[in-house]
């Protein structure tokens, strides 16, 4: 198949991965029996046959269930260092990666263990891997705005090693208008933003993360589909969506991916991205989802062209930086 290995061999940047999402059933099992965490699969199998879920909160149970594994920087530099790997042999140049530290600090996980375990692998998955990357933390929506803020106080010593601060976690109930203020102060120490929007959630959501957070990129955002003029407004100021067929898919957002917001969206002028959310948990790295959105979707060459581009335009490398992918 002519465009397949087209897709293999088109570089591209990932801009909406959970690194958590990534852990692959045997490295959870290996990081369980040696850390001493009791976990209640009996193998990596028995494991891989629990990645199957009806909406996004039984998917959260099982990643959340997955974090309990990693305790040393050394789980957070392998995890990191898997994932790089596996993204470079897709032709991955540039990856922007999300952490959720409110999933392991209240477990007693030191927060210099998940940050310079990370970041000691971006800087080895750059020299050795030959992949850029940039980091992203992901606020908890449902928790208080008060614990975000706590947050990014508590990660001052590492704000060098942070573009972004993101918001993910349960949708429905927390809408973005609740992280205003959080995400104001994100802006104003330098951070970009960007936030789960429009998921499972509506297309209201995915307009307060537009008009009220001032977001540098919607993650998801297929909601906006509902609201015509919401649709023109992201198009006209070129707002990328960072789309995951897959996770759509086994969350049930779409019953087919013939059903995916993608294609109708970029007929619109929607500056879309496709993105592997959790490849591990949804069961295919960034190619399958471009595969599988060209299979199902019939995008043609040009438009995966123009959604690899995006990748890179979307990014948040520098002018100089882009053009080196450009
Ligand atoms: N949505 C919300 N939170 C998440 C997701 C997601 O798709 N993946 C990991 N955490
Ligand atoms: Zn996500």
């Amino acid at each position: 198949e002519g465009l397949y290995a087209f897709i293999d061999g088109l570089p591209k940047a990932e801009l909406h991965m959970h690194l958590e999402g990534s852990l692959e059933p045997e490295m959870v099992m290996e990081l369980a029996r040696r850390n001493s965490v009791d976990v209640p699969w009996a193998s990596a199998d028995e494991l891989r046959s629990a990645y199957s879920y009806t909406d996004l909160d039984s998917f959260l149970a099982v990643f959340w269930g997955g974090c309990r594994v990693l305790r040393h920087e050394q789980d957070f530099y392998e995890m990191a260092m898997a994932y790089f790997k596996r993204a470079r042999q897709q032709n991955v140049l540039h990856a922007e990666v999300f952490i959720g530290l409110q999933s392991f600090i209240p477990l007693g996980v030191e927060m210099a263990s998940i940050l310079d375990g990370i970041t000691r692998a971006r800087i080895d998955a750059e020299k050795e891997v030959g992949i850029t990357s940039r980091l992203m933390v992901n606020i908890h929506r449902h928790r208080p705005e008060s614990a975000a803020f706590d947050l990014l106080s508590q990660v001052a010593p590492w704000w060098d090693q942070i573009a972004a601060f993101g918001l993910a976690g349960p949708e429905m109930g927390n809408p973005p208008s609740r992280f205003a203020r959080f995400f104001g102060a994100c802006r104003e120490s330098g951070f970009r933003v960007v936030a789960h929007a429009g998921e499972e959630g509506p297309s209201s959501y995915v307009r307060e993360t537009v008009s009220l957070l001032n977001a540098d990129r919607v993650d998801h955002g297929n909601a906006c589909i509902d609201d015509m003029e919401l649709v023109q407004e992201i198009a006209l100021k070129q707002i990328p969506l960072t789309l995951c067929p897959f996770s759509n898919l086994k969350l049930n957002v779409v019953n087919s991916l013939r059903d995916h917001p993608l294609k109708r969206l970029m007929n619109h002028g929607v500056k879309v991205t496709i993105n592997s959310d959790d490849p591990s948990l949804f069961g295919g790295y960034i190619n399958e989802n471009f595969k599988a959105c060209c299979d199902e979707l019939e995008l043609s060459k040009d438009q995966v062209v123009e959604i690899a581009r995006n990748s890179f335009t979307a990014s948040f490398l520098s002018e100089a930086e882009k053009h080196r992918y450009l």
